[in-house]
């Protein structure tokens, strides 16, 4: 597999890929316009088209080259993923564009795309060579091939490829049919099945940070690694596509396809070499050694959630997912879940494998956070270092492509302090590239006949073989409690209690914009926002919970990311109502006096938490912190705080 990526300045140049003939089957579909078409363009203006090419369209409606043309011209320009738009790349493409109406099962539309394909060979010189590319519902997969073996492609001289989108069935039995239709026209080797994760260089990255580098591969084991999680976080809701994903959920929609693959990465063996088949096997190898759960050990070792209404990432609201279009009105579909695996291989014996994903989130991200395990503080008894946090290194997939180092400093000055501190491998520092839409590569990669990125036969039945005991479980016990989190928030809270109940938490992504939309850290500086970035730790809090007790010790405060939180008086009168941005449980930090009040959550609420010693850090390093703070306590509890006496409440002064 080449690892470079077009659009990378620092990569070598690469070869065109081979002369062909490009058929999209489904061409007036929104895959085309918006990602195979601006990823063919991008490969054209990055040179990477063979001038032996040309691209045929075909699918029910009634275009004409011309009028396909006209169409394409104005996607791309809308679908453009680079800066500047290149007018002569896109033209010496659209000259190539052509399109034939034709029906999937109409054998004699498949006459007339024979005799189109053996025109414009002939035109071209495309050596006989097709990539047909199946932007169809998988039930018009087994019709087109049989299509097209019937009306004779197979008897062109050339190669003969075949990209299947996804879904890959819909469970295991669906799968194996899939590849049973697929395989009786085709051999293995011609079948090139998408996983758009698989385009993604930070995905590709995995396999170059883990095998490239002597790093960190030694430690990659049960000895070392306390748990790894992977998280696919989406903001969006299902937008539209209430239809397709009310039959699918998030397991068949991200789990068992985009997060398996990204699992096999982080998890499978050193392949014996970077040859298709050896990196697959390998994934194979990984993902068959998955436990497979019986239906009670997926239902203690998974989550299930819906959205309610509430309120999306951007402040807009968000219909309930039973409202959304084209949904059933008492859907039990999942639309978030999260799962505890484990491998069951030397390797991972006993380390457990959290994934969590879904829909109408807090945010987008896309991380895979490998948590090492906790080193002894016995060295530090006597100092003022009581714990020492576990080391995490983070693949940041998307948005924020980087990679990502946690561990302990120690804080400059005579007594031996730590803090959280980061080191950090950010993609747009260290490489020149234009944004492409995942699909060049993929494009690239079957036009050259390289199958590395593409699932095979016995991967696609493998990963089912994994989510087919949850789809079985979660069939036969539907959720009661749907919906159980309301759109806009970390999910639901089951999902916390799934790892906390391992002593463990879910990692969130915490950046500068989260940080600031809490007013109290607003404007700060860079070495501040970064400080309170590395200290917070994310806790969800369900409807009616107690967060403080008055009279308890308090040793943490709270900020309020979502929800809300009532403040109570001793007669448990409602005294204040907290919403998002708020903080609050400050004054036990600020004058180490036992709680003065009760807080409950009058919603479902994710938290940030800051403890103690953080806090105290960042009010010595940050004045305006300070005074911010002081500001609360005068308006808020009628309490003056001087400088000095913050000072005090510090850890060793
Ligand atoms: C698709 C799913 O495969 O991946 C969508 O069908 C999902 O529901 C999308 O939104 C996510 O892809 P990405 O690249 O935006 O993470």
């Amino acid at each position: 597999m080449n690892m470079t990526s077009p659009g990378l300045d620092s990569a070598p140049s690469q070869a065109p890929a081979e002369p062909c003939i490009f058929v999209i089957f489904g061409a007036s579909g929104d895959l085309t316009k918006r990602l195979l078409m601006p990823a063919l363009y991008n490969m054209a203006c990055d040179g990477l088209l063979p001038t032996q090419f040309a691209i045929i369209g075909m699918a029910m409606d009634e275009l004409t080259t011309d009028s396909f043309r006209e169409r394409l011209s104005r996607d791309v320009r809308a679908f453009n993923t680079r800066k500047d738009f290149e007018p002569a790349a896109w033209e010496n493409l659209c000259s190539r564009l052509h399109y034939l109406p034709g029906k999937f099962g109409d054998e004699s539309s498949f006459a007339g795309l024979r005799a189109l394909v053996s025109q414009l060979d002939a035109q071209y010189q495309t050596a006989g060579n097709i990539l047909f590319y199946l932007a169809t519902p998988p039930s018009v997969f087994g019709l087109i091939s049989g299509n097209l073996d019937r009306t004779g492609f197979k008897r062109l001289p050339g190669w003969k490829r075949l990209i299947v989108e996804k879904p890959f069935g819909n469970d295991l039995a669906s799968a194996q049919e899939l590849n049973r239709q697929i395989l009786s026209y085709c051999q293995e080797r011609q079948i090139y099945r998408i996983d758009h994760y698989l385009g993604k260089e930070t995905v590709q990255n995995i396999l170059a940070f883990r095998f490239a580098n002597g790093m960190f591969e030694p430690l990659w084991n049960k000895h070392n690694i306390d748990h790894i999680q992977f998280t696919v976080s989406e903001a969006v809701s299902v937008e539209g596509r209430g239809g397709y994903y009310d039959r699918a959920g998030v397991l068949r929609d991200m789990i068992q396809n985009h997060m398996f693959q990204m699992l096999a990465y982080v998890c499978m063996e050193p392949p014996s070499s970077f040859a298709a088949d050896d990196i697959r096997d390998e994934k194979a190898k990984l993902l068959k050694a998955i436990r497979i759960y019986n239906s009670d050990e997926v239902l203690a070792n998974s989550v299930r959630g819906q959205y309610g209404p509430g309120k999306k990432a951007d402040g807009i609201p968000c219909p309930a997912y039973r409202h959304e279009p084209d949904v059933n009105p008492e859907s039990s579909t999942e639309t978030f879940a999260a799962l505890r695996l484990f491998i069951d291989n030397w390797r991972w014996d006993g380390v457990p494998i959290y994934l969590r994903s879904g829909k109408a989130l807090w945010t987008r991200g896309t991380d895979v956070v490998v948590q090492f395990k906790t080193p002894s503080a016995a060295m530090f008894r006597g100092t003022a270092i009581h714990k020492l946090s576990a080391n995490r290194l983070i693949f940041h997939i998307q948005p924020d492509q980087a990679i990502e180092t946690l561990f302990q400093a120690k804080i400059p000055g005579p007594v031996m302090q730590l803090q959280p501190v980061n080191m950090r491998f950010s993609y747009g520092e260290a490489f020149r590239a234009s944004r492409g839409t995942g699909y060049e590569v993929m494009i690239y990669s079957a036009m050259t006949g390289d199958p590395t990125l593409f699932s095979r036969t016995d991967l696609v039945e493998t990963a089912w073989r994994v989510a087919q005991p949850f789809l079985d479980a979660w069939a036969s016990q539907p959720s009661t409690d749907f919906p159980n989190y309301p759109a806009g928030t970390w999910g639901p809270r089951s999902a916390h209690d799934l790892i906390e109940r391992d002593g463990r938490y879910w990692f969130e992504v915490i950046n500068r914009e989260t940080i600031e939309r809490v007013p109290l850290f607003r404007g700060g500086d860079a070495l501040f926002l970064n400080q309170v970035c590395m200290a917070l730790q994310p806790r969800a809090v369900t409807l009616g919970e107690t967060i403080i007790q008055q009279g308890d010790h308090g040793n943490e405060m709270y900020l309020i990311c979502r929800g809300e939180v009532e403040i109570l008086d001793t007669q448990n009168q409602v005294k204040a109502t907290l919403r998002e941005g708020d903080c609050f449980g400050e004054i036990a930090l600020l004058l180490a006096e036992p709680r003065t009040a009760t807080v409950r959550a009058k919603a479902p609420c994710n938290l940030f938490v800051l403890g103690r010693a953080d806090f105290s850090r960042i009010l010595r390093d940050h004045p305006q912190f300070a005074q911010a703070i002081k500001d609360i306590a005068r308006e808020r509890y009628q309490k003056t705080v001087s400088t000095e006496q913050l000072l005090k409440r510090m850890p060793g002064t």
